[in-house]
Formats: structure tokens, sequence, C-alpha cells
């Protein structure tokens, strides 16, 4: 096992923490909020029924998702380790840390397909700043989208620069890069959604949309409607692939980790949906399908943009921002492997951040392709990018937060949970009965539930 005392670790292996506890939350956010809260939950929303997946998604949230949270974050900074030697030095010889392997793989898998996405933002930042995204009809932003994805060669390119970005922040290392980014980007980016949402809810047809949203048909609840909430809470979360593990293996003694749970719980859920509310009254106005699947926001933001005074600057503006907020979901992920990288195969920061450059290159241009290309190779029905999506979203992440949640409840000793709940007894911990009742059976049960209800045995 990796020893975790950092006199004996290489330079590279040594325990790096975030400088204050303001960055630590920043950085948290900054992984949780991105393309999953601004692109992905409209557009699953938008395909499964809009209130009625809301209402789910929102559930999940709360019962499933912050709980997992909180697990997470007590085997990170209990151990100070990477996904894979945080179960090992938990549970020592057991197989409990081949659940890290689920984690790495689905975090490259994230990484690959959310590169692509990110990747569009660029391109419609810039396209923006050129003023060539002057259309009149929602049939014009859809065709106009349609033969930039079908292109092959910008969208692949994009998706490289938006990937060199990526490496080289990690490159630099945990609080230089990373936390001094989040700390900055954030707010901006929350202030300006606020703006977005004023202005969506003074269109024509903004009370259809909030009624889509916020209006729960429960004819539309089915199990395909509670499988995507359940991946969405999760993606939406950067929970049960080891992510929030991750990073808190970089808090201090102070970070409170119930707080920051919820803190995180709550202003990503605040992001998605404000997110829906900008997106929906558009929809509705502009006549577009609420169901058009992972292009939508790209075909309704810019029809948005288009009714505002300076749409342009506007325009330009929100796709850097939701271009920086994908950046500090991804450097989240690509540390997961980073760090397993570093500290199980003694790589440097280097050669670790090279590896994971290399795969997600591989992978995110096979991605991209989806849309061109190798639109019609599929695999069960699905193009490489919605296998990606659906395999790491819908299955390997409610999975891995499952057997986090197991692990936690049944198997974490009780003692530490206490010290890493009180920060070793600086403070009291109340409601801690609930929360183990609510990781030892409600997170684990329920996301069995969704599960079996998904494959048609309840
Ligand atoms: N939570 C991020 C988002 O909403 C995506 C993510 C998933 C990040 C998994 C890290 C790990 O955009």
């Amino acid at each position: 096992m990796t020893p975790n005392n950092p006199s004996q670790l290489p330079q590279d292996q040594q325990r790096i923490q975030f400088n204050t506890r303001l960055g630590a939350i920043a950085t948290t956010v900054g992984s949780a909020i991105g393309l999953g809260n601004i692109w992905r939950f409209p557009y699953e929303a938008g395909t499964h029924g809009g209130g009625a997946f809301m209402l789910c998604y929102i559930g999940f949230i709360i019962i499933l998702g912050i709980p997992v949270v909180v697990a997470e974050f007590m085997m990170g900074r209990g151990t100070g380790l990477n996904v894979f030697g945080a179960f090992r030095k938990l549970a020592p010889g057991t197989s409990w840390h081949y659940l890290g392997y689920v984690g790495i793989l689905a975090s490259l898998m994230i990484l690959s397909f959310y590169s692509v996405v990110a990747g569009w933002t660029v391109e419609y930042c810039w396209q923006s700043a050129i003023g060539a995204l002057d259309f009149e009809t929602a049939d014009e932003y859809h065709a106009h989208f349609d033969e930039f994805c079908s292109g092959n060669w910008r969208p692949l390119l994009w998706t490289w620069i938006f990937l060199a970005l990526n490496f080289v922040i990690l490159i630099r290392g945990v609080s230089k890069g990373i936390e001094k980014m989040s700390n900055i980007l954030m707010p901006i980016l929350f202030l300006l959604l606020i703006v977005f949402c004023i202005n969506s809810l003074t269109l024509d047809k903004a009370s259809e949309g909030l009624k889509f949203l916020f209006h729960p048909d429960f004819s539309q609840l089915s199990s395909k409607v509670m499988l995507g909430a359940m991946g969405q809470a999760f993606f939406s979360l950067s929970l049960g692939l080891g992510c929030m593990m991750t990073y808190a293996s970089y808090f201090n003694d102070e970070t409170r980790l119930v707080k920051s749970a919820f803190l995180t719980g709550g202003l990503d859920t605040m992001v998605a949906i404000l997110a829906g509310v900008i997106i929906f009254p558009a929809v509705f106005t502009f006549g577009m399908s609420p169901a058009a699947g992972p292009t939508l926001v790209f075909e309704v933001l810019p029809s948005i943009f288009h009714s505002l005074p300076f749409g342009a600057a506007w325009s330009t503006l929100f796709f850097f921002l939701l271009f920086l907020a994908s950046l500090t979901s991804t450097l989240s992920m690509s540390e997961i492997s980073i760090k397993f990288f570093i500290q199980e195969k003694g790589m440097t920061r280097r050669g670790a951040t090279c590896l994971n450059g290399a795969i997600a290159l591989v992978f995110g241009s096979l991605c991209a392709l989806s849309f061109g290309d190798l639109g019609s190779f599929t695999i069960c029905g699905m193009t490489i990018f919605n296998l990606f999506d659906y395999v790491s979203s819908n299955i390997l992440l409610p999975f891995g937060g499952m057997m986090i949640a197991i692990f936690v409840g049944w198997k974490m000793d009780r003692g530490l949970i206490r010290n890493e709940l009180s920060n070793y007894g600086q403070h009291q911990v109340r409601g801690m009965g609930f929360l183990m009742f609510c990781i030892r059976f409600i997170a684990p049960v329920g996301i069995l539930l969704v599960f079996l209800n998904s494959i048609g045995i309840i």
C-alpha cells in the first residue's frame, strides 16, 4: 500500500491541500457545476417529460445524492488517497478497491464525451464573437448546428484544443491551477445565469415553459424517467466515481463535510433549475421541440441571445463562461485518474497527466466523430458518444454510488466516521444517526430499486 506519511513520499505523491476553505468549496462546486447543469439537465428534462423528471431529479439529489457526497467526502479526507487507494486503506485485504477501476473507467468515458461538448462551447463562443450566429428561425439555428457537428474537422479540432487546455492547467497542479480559476469564475457564471433567467421570464410563452418544467405530469413517470433522473443527479454532483473523494483528499481539517455537501448539492441544483428556467420558456416561445436531445441548448440559447440587445456580446460572454465551467469539471474528472496513476502506479504528475490526456484524446475524437462520419456506427443502437454518456451516467455512476454508500455505511470504521463528521471533535455533529440511516439503507436500496425497475424486474 502507498504510505500516507508525507515525509516518505516523493514530491509528486505528497499530500497536497487546498489553500483556503473557500477554495475547497469553490473547487468542489466548480466540479459539480458544468455542462451537466446547463447542457445535460435541460435536454434530459426535455426528453423525459419535464416536470416528472424534475421532481424525481430533486428527490434523488436529496435522498441519494447528498448522503453519497458526504460518504465520498469522508473516504477522501479520511485517507488523503485516490479512489483505489482509499478503499484499500480503509478495507485492507479485501476486494473493495477494485471499485476504484469502475470510477476510473467512468471518469475517462465522461471526460471523452464531455470534452466534445466543451469544444462546441468554444466554437459557439467564437462564432458569437464574429457575429456568425445571426439567424431568424429555429430551423436555421438547427441546420447551422447540424452542419457544424457533422463537419468532422471543426468539432475534432475544438475537442483537441479543449483537451490541450485541460492538460496545461492540470500539469500545474491542484492549488495553483484549479483552485485559482474556480474562485474567480464561478460567481460570474452565476450572476450571468440570473440575468438570462430574468430575460427568459419576460418571453411570450414563458408560462408554458415553466409549466413544462415545474408541473409534473404523473402519467409521464416511467422507469426510464426515473433512471434518467437518477443518472442526472449523480452526473451533476460528480458522484459515484470518486471525484468528490479525490477532491476531499485535498480538504484540510477545517472543512465541514456535511455543510459542504449541502452547499454543493444546493448550488448545483439551483444552477440546473436556472438553466431550465432559461431554456424552456425560449423553447416554447421560439417553437422548438423540448425533446431535441443533446443539441437542444446549442439551438435554443443562440435564439435567446438573438432576441436581446447586444445579443452577440451576451452570447460570446455566456459561451465563454460555459466553456470555463466545463473546464473546472473536466479538471476534476481528470484528477481522478491522475491521482490514481501517481499514487498507485508511481508516475510523476507530468506522466500521469500525459497518459490521462492521451486516453481522452483517442476516445474524445471517437465521440466527436459520432455526429459526423461515425454517426452510423452504433452499439446497442447508440453512437459512441451516446453510449459513453448512457453507460457512465445511468449505470456506472449510480452503481459506484451504491457501492460507496454500502461501504461507508457497513464497512467503514464508525470512529473514523465520527471524527470526519466532527472534524476530530472540533464541533458537534447533529443528525449523524439520520445521515447514517440514509447512507446505510436509503441510498443503496433506492438505487437498487431504480435499477431493478429499469430492467423490468419490479
Ligand atoms: N458534475 C459535472 C457537471 O455537471 C460533470 C462531472 C461528472 C464532473 C463526473 C466530474 C465527474 O457538469
